[in-house]
């Protein structure tokens, strides 16, 4: 992992977004980046996978690195065709007047012309760990999973879709299938499809299979939905990524979440469960080598517990 003070140019950074209550954030900038977010900041991460990010503002290209401003702006002087540029800071516990001054210091020294309208280079200055980087955004979400909030069907249960990607965003970027066996009205399933993966999905209600099924066709997505108890999938996947019913309305007797984590240790060797409590415990009783549990803040005081566990370290996932 590159320190952020090590930082060269052609480095690649990438920036999260500022919600330091929401553990997801940082755990899906790890997989998507292959680094360790400091203060929201991926030093020396990969930004190839950051358009399909639900939590990530960009990724940048170093363009210069230095201890202190003056010698930034020496680097940043000598920088080619940066034509229509726009500087932006990012520096914790800074001023708005502050961050401005330093964004103007940095302009007046690239030998170009700015365009703050329609910028064509669009830089980024970063103040952290009392070093500088300017970096040039080279890649930012597509946000596709916007689409899916105007999906026809849903219940009280349906997660945002917002949240569904960054759910799919903790599975490997290597994976190719995984499995949704309570699918409900299919929003990890949306999710999952438009970034490419193989999705297998099914659930115990009709209804539900039903909704997941037009919402699929709403968008064009080929997919088959399984009328099933999840405990009976057979089909071995990459990944298993669900919603249990074990909220305020849909919760089951603990023997069928056991059944469920017991099934999805046969079939995948990693698993995304979310769930209204944390049921680490339960994971590893089912045969988990380790669990690793991200609390999301709901409204009114309520948490989500999102559970991944992993038959091997999670280390060798990433
Ligand atoms: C929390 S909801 C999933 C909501 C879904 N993520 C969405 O966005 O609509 C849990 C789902 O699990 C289903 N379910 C309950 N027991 C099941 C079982 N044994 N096998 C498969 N599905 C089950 C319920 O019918 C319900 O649709």
């Amino acid at each position: 992992m590159t320190d952020f003070v090590q930082l060269d140019p052609n480095d690649g950074v990438v920036v999260s977004i500022s919600d330091d209550r929401n553990e997801l954030v940082a755990a899906e900038c790890r997989v998507l980046t292959g680094v360790d977010p400091v203060q929201g900041i991926a030093a020396g991460g990969s930004t190839a996978h950051i358009g399909r990010a639900a939590y990530q503002q960009f990724g940048l290209q170093v363009l210069a690195s230095a201890p202190d401003l003056q010698s930034l702006c020496e680097q940043a002087a000598a920088l080619q065709a940066m034509e229509g540029f726009q500087v932006s800071v990012i520096a914790q516990a800074s001023s708005g007047v502050q961050r401005r001054t330093w964004a103007l210091t940095v302009a007046d020294a690239i030998q170009a012309k700015p365009n703050l309208d329609q910028p064509s280079h669009r830089l980024v200055l970063i103040q952290a760990a009392g070093h500088h980087v300017l970096g040039e955004i080279v890649t930012q979400p597509d946000r596709s999973y916007r689409q899916h909030d105007q999906k026809p069907q849903r219940t009280s249960a349906s997660l945002s879709s917002r949240l569904a990607r960054a759910l799919v965003n903790l599975v490997p970027v290597a994976a190719k299938t995984i499995l949704d066996p309570c699918c409900g009205s299919g929003a990890l399933v949306l999710e999952a499809h438009a970034i490419g993966l193989q999705v297998f999905c099914g659930d115990i209600n009709a209804n539900m299979v039903q909704k997941t099924t037009e919402n699929l066709a709403h968008f064009n997505y080929a997919c088959g939905v399984q009328l099933q108890d999840a405990r009976a999938w057979q089909e071995p996947v990459d990944a298993i990524v669900t919603d249990l019913p074990y909220g305020k309305y849909s919760r089951v007797a603990d023997e069928v979440v056991l059944g469920i984590f017991a099934q999805a240790v046969a079939l995948a060797p990693m698993g995304v469960f979310v769930a209204g409590m944390d049921l680490s415990a339960q994971m590893l009783a089912a045969g988990y080598a380790q669990v690793e549990v991200f609390a999301v803040p709901k409204a009114k005081g309520f948490q989500r517990y999102v559970h991944r566990g992993s038959r091997a370290p999670i280390g060798e996932f990433r």
